[in-house]
């Protein structure tokens, strides 16, 4: 694969530096075009530097874009592994169907993220809790404003050494039931990870914010009963020692920490069930003492422990405001996995060779 390099490199975080998320990107990036009639071609890695677009070009009209995140590892002996990015890459495909964006081929994708990688090693912070988040994204690039599919796309992977997503780390989340706008629809795009539906949450997000929320919780559109997602996250609940999380029905978002975490659930011997929960059972468990934690799993939160919920301005606390043992036995293993700390029993990790 190509690979344009460039002149100067950037200063890189200090060992120490309190990272956040998103707030540095390294030097380099992969980036791919999509020509009707051509495919996707030119794969190579070059600087990454702000690139000038035509003002008509089309991502900045109707959004026809699509984003994935995942996460890189130093292991203790040195290489480097990324958390399951076959099932990162399968979405991303499933996600560009559903905008009318055509597929992209898996194993280029992956190629470029492992050559790009390679070449940014050092960028990898290794203070606890810290990774080099990867964001493989596509826009529609054809200059037109007509409301109709691209004819042309830009794939490209950036990479950002992160730390955790939330400012308070690992402290449990408090949570805002959103019972007034949507986040998305059955029939719409919420179970692709489209752009279009960060945009969308961002209003609910900021009132959350506003009244010192971390988050939205998401209830269905149609009846505004059922809990969804976290926008951020898939939601998990543990009722009367059952794990509880809502059902794929096809507005929330098909999480891989999800999934991961079902798998770990339930190899340890934990009930989880994969159904509809309404927030009034949610409510009624904490009210008589069933609602034993909650937490959201996600790429860049990881398996967040939720401490409060407010829903129709009463404030419920869950396990007290603490993280709960499931909570933390989950993100354990998970990160024990990330990390190379523990074994790797279903392969998860993808060792960069
Ligand atoms: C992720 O967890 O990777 C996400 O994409 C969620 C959020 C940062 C947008």
């Amino acid at each position: 694969m190509e690979i344009i390099k460039r002149k100067t490199l950037k200063e890189k975080p200090a060992k120490g530096t309190s990272l956040g998320f998103g707030h540095y990107f390294t030097d380099y990036m992969f980036t791919m075009k999509y020509t009707a009639g051509q495919g996707w071609h030119d794969a190579k890695i070059e600087p990454n530097e702000p690139k000038p677009f035509d003002l008509a070009t089309s991502i900045f009209h109707y959004a026809q874009g699509i984003f994935e995140g995942m996460k890189a590892f130093l292991q203790p002996d040195g290489s480097i592994a990324v958390f399951r990015p076959e099932e990162n890459w399968a979405r991303m495909n499933r996600s560009a169907t559903r905008m009318c964006i055509p597929n992209f081929p898996e194993e280029l994708a992956e190629e470029g993220l492992e050559t790009l990688l390679k070449l940014e090693k050092d960028w990898i912070p290794t203070d606890p809790g810290t990774a080099l988040y990867i964001r493989p994204t596509i826009v529609a690039t054809r200059v037109m404003l007509g409301v109709h599919a691209s004819t042309e796309y830009l794939f490209f992977i950036i990479l950002s050494p992160v730390g955790s997503y939330y400012a308070h780390g690992l402290e449990p989340t408090k949570l805002i039931v959103e019972d007034y706008y949507t986040r998305a629809t059955l029939g719409g795009t919420g179970e692709a990870k489209c752009l279009g539906n960060y945009a969308a949450s961002m209003k609910a997000g900021e009132v959350a914010e506003e009244k010192g929320f971390d988050q939205v919780l998401w209830l269905d559109a149609a009846e505004k009963k059922y809990v969804e997602e976290v926008g951020s996250m898939n939601m998990f609940f543990v009722i009367d020692g059952e794990v509880v999380t809502p059902a794929l029905v096809g507005s929330i978002l098909p999480g891989i920490t999800r999934k991961s975490s079902i798998q770990v659930l339930r190899d340890k011997g934990y009930r989880v069930t994969e159904r509809r929960v309404s927030i009034d059972e949610v409510i009624e468990a904490e009210k008589n003492g069933t609602l034993n934690e909650a937490f959201g799993t996600g790429t860049a939160a990881v398996i967040s422990p939720v401490g409060l919920i407010r829903y129709k301005d009463v404030d419920y606390t869950i396990n007290g405001g603490k993280m709960g043992d499931i909570t933390r036995m989950l993100y354990d293993t998970i990160t024990g996995i990330q990390y190379g700390k523990l074994s790797d029993p279903y392969g998860w990790r993808k060792i960069v060779k």
